[in-house]
């Protein structure tokens, strides 16, 4: 017999934003140097970064069997390009929908399928005066035909305290709390040409940001009150990471809520920012139409190795199965209102429905398929990984990116400390995980933390994380005999740094 013949499948990176996803994406599939079998082929998975260049637009090629694209909807030369090959390739994410669905649209939708937005209106912007300032003014951009409204009743439709928002935002640009109904007509005042939104605020306990990949779904803390936005993943003051803040059911209700949105829409890389309701425990979702969201080292710090090695997952699996871009991404809406309808008529408890809406994101993500795969192909990556993840190159990427990002030279290395140190610190608890993991009581089946399985430290099932807790507690009984403590904190984190392989330290 034969063997069978090796050909480069090729992984197109574009991520002109973040130098620490795409670096870290590529060196770690080059460390891996994966060679995958699939119908009568193996795949050797390599990067190529898309670069600027001139193309023939008549004969547009694609060599890549998928595409991470990060940054088109920003430079109409690589919008172009990807859109004229879209049917070629793979690529994440989707810009049809990217484009076509806003806030709005995101908060209605989810509405009707069952998912608890809280009370929002959308509210017209209050001033035109600056599209009638320019040179060429077009009278067709003059929408002259208002009809009046009373911002009382809105106020009373929504209650307070509320948010007034941009009904297109990012980076809470433009997004006001406002407690009363004079506040908010103060506010409405200011907020010029803006279309807005008047949305209920949510009284919340605990802020999660859910990261979908594919199916994977990785629930992070998420602290609003930071003032940096580098800052908001780190669980508090002197504090960088939690694990199992979430109860096993909010943490399998967030991932549930997060992937109904993302399949719905055809987004294989986006967040859901849900609150927790302090008094009922509702999981709201208050912005989920990130479908290019951030995915920086500085911010993300803890997660960042693991969210790396879900798109490492995923892109392999799309990449050696020859799964194309779904462009028609409304194809399965259809079910999913099925769904919907079914749960209003018959009066279904709110889990039933959402663990309806799951199943038809989990086939449209193929999600027994992709854990087979995992499985199968990658079942050493969290091992291997690891060797990448605790070696010099990723703490050069770490020294890189921080002296990078910050801009002030005398706070540079006290942050790469920071940094460092909470690396050393994912390293510490990833070595812990993956021991325990060989240990036949705690050991989950292969390919389970890919699929549905969060960040070290919060496993998928109620039984696990029984078991893990179990564990958790003996480690920390053992730990408060030799006198350590359990949680990182910055000052933990400078103390680890000192220890890192960084010789730049
Ligand atoms: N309904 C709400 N209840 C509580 N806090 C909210 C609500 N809406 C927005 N916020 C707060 O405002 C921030 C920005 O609002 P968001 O809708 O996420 O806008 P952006 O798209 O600019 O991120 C959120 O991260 C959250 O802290
Ligand atoms: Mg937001």
């Amino acid at each position: 017999m034969s063997a069978a013949a090796t050909v480069e499948t090729l992984v197109g990176v574009m991520d002109p934003n973040h130098f620490s996803f795409r670096t870290t994406f590529e060196k770690l599939l080059a460390f891996l140097d994966l060679h995958i079998p699939h119908g009568g082929t193996v795949h050797h998975l390599t990067t190529r970064r898309l670069k600027s260049r001139p193309y023939d637009v008549l004969n547009a090629q694609c060599p890549y069997a998928a595409v991470i694209n990060r940054g088109a909807h920003w430079n109409q030369h690589f919008n172009s390009y990807l859109m004229t090959v879209s049917l070629e390739t793979y690529q994440l994410n989707n810009m049809v929908s990217f484009h076509s669905i806003d806030k709005n649209t995101g908060y209605g939708q989810m509405f009707k399928l069952g998912l608890k937005v809280p009370p929002t209106v959308a509210v017209p912007q209050q001033d035109y005066s600056k599209l009638l300032e320019g040179e060429n003014i077009k009278p067709d951009l003059i929408f002259d035909d208002h009809e009046m409204f009373d911002l009382r009743e809105i106020g009373e439709h929504v209650g307070f305290p509320a948010f007034l928002k941009p009904q297109s935002g990012g980076g809470w640009r433009g997004v006001e709390r406002v407690e009363n109904f004079e506040e908010f007509v103060e506010k409405y005042n200011k907020s010029g040409d803006t279309p807005m939104n008047l949305q209920k605020a949510v009284d919340y306990r605990e802020f999660v940001r859910t990261m979908g990949i594919g199916p994977q779904m990785l629930p992070m803390h998420y602290n609003a009150s930071a003032k940096f936005s580098h800052d908001r993943y780190l669980r508090g003051n002197g504090r960088a990471v939690e694990h199992n803040f979430l109860k096993p059911e909010e943490h399998d209700e967030a991932s549930k809520v997060c992937k109904i949105i993302n399949a719905f829409y055809g987004w294989h890389h986006n967040t859901c920012e849900s609150l927790i309701d302090k008094q009922t425990g509702d999981i709201h979702p208050i912005d989920f139409c990130n479908a290019y969201p951030d995915s920086s080292l500085t911010s993300l710090h803890f997660y960042f190795p693991e969210m790396v090695k879900n798109m490492v997952r995923w892109i392999a699996f799309v990449a050696v199965t020859g799964r194309k871009s779904g462009f028609t991404f409304t194809e399965r809406w259809p079910e999913f209102w099925d769904v919907a309808k079914r749960a209003d008529r018959e009066g279904w408890p709110y889990k039933t429905r959402i663990a309806e809406l799951a199943r038809i994101a989990d086939d449209y993500f193929e999600a027994p398929r992709f854990r087979d795969f995992c499985a199968q192909h990658l079942a050493d990556l969290d091992e291997r990984a690891f060797e990448f993840f605790s070696s010099p190159t990723f703490f050069e990427i770490i020294h890189d990116k921080v002296y990078r990002y910050f801009k002030v030279p005398q706070e540079r290395e006290a942050k790469h400390a920071h940094y460092a140190g909470i690396h050393n610190f994912w390293v510490h608890c990833e070595k812990e995980r993956l021991s325990a993991l060989k240990t036949p009581a705690s050991r989950p089946p292969v390919g389970a933390a890919g699929a549905g399985g969060g960040p070290p430290g919060q496993p998928a099932t109620p039984a696990e994380v029984a078991a893990r807790r179990a564990e958790t507690k003996r480690r920390v009984a053992s730990k408060k005999a030799s006198g350590r403590s359990r949680a990182t904190t910055s000052v933990l984190g400078r103390k680890l740094a000192r220890s890192s392989p960084d010789k730049k330290n």
